[in-house]
């Protein structure tokens, strides 16, 4: 066994793992997050996807101990204040917004890849998003929507839908 303690939406979470336990395994099992989806555990679908030092990264293929001392996001921690004031993050909400999921199991992969899309390409093309979550497999929506989706979110996180409101993050009676 090893100890690792890594830091999973702003939390410590320290704990005795054997090497071959994965970050997916470590954040749905010991931190007790189960957002974070198991869809084929070996590198195909994307629903395990969370961010590791603000990369999106498939946490089946990432074993606990090689993310020791590491800062995780999971979709838990995505929204407001890293999860805590209970709002959802302006990707999230574009995603309910925009009809983005339908039984939800790809959607915090999803989330997670358009969070670390937008943080570094704030005014994507529509090719940018398709390549963002190209590694992210739906079998719900046909993909148009979660496009949608992302490209309202950059929107709304440009400001370019900004009606009203000064202070909020976007004026949610935008349709
Ligand atoms: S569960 Fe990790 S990529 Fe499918
Ligand atoms: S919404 Fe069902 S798999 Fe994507």
């Amino acid at each position: 066994m090893i100890q690792v303690s890594i830091e999973v939406n702003d939390k410590t979470v320290t704990a005795e793992v054997e090497p071959r336990l994965t970050l997916l395994d470590f954040i749905r099992d010991v931190a007790g997050l189960k957002g974070t989806h198991a869809g084929c555990e070996h590198g195909v679908c994307g629903a395990c996807t969370v961010l590791v030092e603000g990369n999106a990264i498939r946490s089946c293929l990432v074993l606990a101990v090689q993310a020791d001392e590491q800062e995780v996001i999971s979709i838990e921690g995505v929204g407001g204040d890293l999860g805590r004031s209970g709002e959802l993050s302006i990707v999230q909400d574009a995603f309910c917004e925009a009809h983005g999921l339908q039984c939800g199991y790809c959607t915090p992969g999803m989330v997670l890849a358009a969070e670390a899309l937008l943080a570094d390409t704030p005014n994507p093309t529509e090719g940018d998003v398709r390549e963002a979550i190209s590694g992210n497999i739906c079998r719900c929506t046909g993909y148009v929507q979660i496009v949608e989706a992302v490209m309202l979110a950059a929107d709304r996180l440009a400001n370019r839908n900004y009606k009203s409101k000064p202070g909020q993050p976007y004026d949610q009676t935008l349709g």
